[in-house]
């Protein structure tokens, strides 16, 4: 049975003991089960006609985003303002870091205006985990370079398990740029640690060596990655990939991996198709099958949130599951 269903709902808070979620690599699949259920949870504030619960109120939040980000950074914003912190969005161009501060300087003088929580994305992988080193604040990494985005892989597996009622058997195939992805890598944590089989197939230069010591099977034929998976999770080409010559060009790729409506008559009824977003339609995936009916991208989206809003009220440390109806005083 999965951590979902065994977790005591009130349990939860006195289980959590992690100051920063940094990532999927060093989480117990009972603690990823506890994120997963304590999200269930806020699921439903939203759906309220007034979307706010005072869990978080009188704690302060900052969006530190060193790239573009329109789902993550969004999601992040409207999940502490649903817990009634306060939240600040923080970016290189409108603050001193365009004038050479360092990112630690950056830390210490927001941390100087007793800030809570740090969201961070960054391209250098581990630049959180730094961070979390010299801070007493809680960190959340957003996303590190090539390394993890543990908060996507989170909404990943909530949406896989609200929408196949498990998680723990599933095939679950993920196709692309394995190697330039952290979402991919979270995913191929978090899904392992809760039982999932997971496949990943791409273009060779794309693939890392010795990834199945990571518990994962490869494949380069899509045939192979379609046939028999239950979740079919597509990544986002980069443009970069195909100037550093790893892949042939966009249209080859469409060709021999992008996902259409042929390609998909080889697969399960009821399959899954997933992409962290933003979307390269007519590349990775054809717009019929983005917005078809085994499309749960958007699902995604809006799972992002509750499951941002589930983080930021673990790490924060809050005491008690106050969803009390209505706004906060
Ligand atoms: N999936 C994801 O991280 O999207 P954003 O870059 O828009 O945050």
């Amino acid at each position: 049975m999965s951590p979902m269903t065994t977790m005591p709902p009130m349990a939860k808070t006195a289980q959590w003991m992690k100051k920063d979620l940094l990532g999927l690599r060093e989480l117990s699949a009972e603690e990823i089960g506890l994120i997963l259920e304590t999200a269930q949870s806020f699921k439903e504030v939203s759906l309220r006609p007034i979307k706010k619960v005072p869990a978080l109120r009188g704690k302060t939040v900052v969006n530190l985003f060193f790239e573009p980000s329109t789902r993550t950074r969004t999601s992040f914003e409207l999940a502490a303002k649903r817990l009634s912190a306060d939240i600040v969005n923080i970016s290189p161009q409108g603050s001193s870091l365009a004038k050479g501060e360092t990112v630690l300087d950056t830390v210490k003088n927001l941390e100087a205006l007793k800030v809570d929580i740090f969201v961070i994305r960054h391209a250098a992988a581990g630049v959180p985990h730094r961070v979390a080193q010299r801070t007493s604040a809680c960190v959340i990494n957003a996303g590190d370079g090539a390394h993890e985005h543990p908060t996507q892989a989170l909404l990943d597996l909530f949406t896989i398990h609200e929408k196949k009622g498990r998680i723990e058997g599933l095939n679950v195939s993920i196709i692309g740029d394995i190697s330039h992805s952290r979402v991919a890598r979270s995913n191929i944590w978090g899904l392992t640690k809760l039982g999932a089989k997971v496949t990943v197939c791409g273009p060779p230069p794309l693939i890392p060596t010795q990834i199945e010591s990571l518990g994962v099977s490869v494949t380069y034929r899509i045939e192979e990655a379609i046939k028999d998976a239950d979740v079919l999770m597509l990544l986002r080409i980069q443009h970069e990939r195909q100037e550093a010559k790893l892949v042939p060009s966009l249209r080859e790729y469409r060709l021999r991996y992008g996902i259409d409506q042929g390609r998909l008559s080889f697969a399960k009824p009821g399959i899954l198709i997933m992409h962290p977003g933003p979307v390269n339609r007519g590349v990775e995936i054809d717009s019929a099958v983005a917005d078809g009916p085994y499309s749960v991208i958007l699902d995604q989206v809006t799972n992002g949130l509750a499951v941002r809003m589930a983080v930021l009220y673990l790490v924060s440390g809050a005491t008690r599951m106050d969803l009390t109806e209505g706004p906060a005083p």
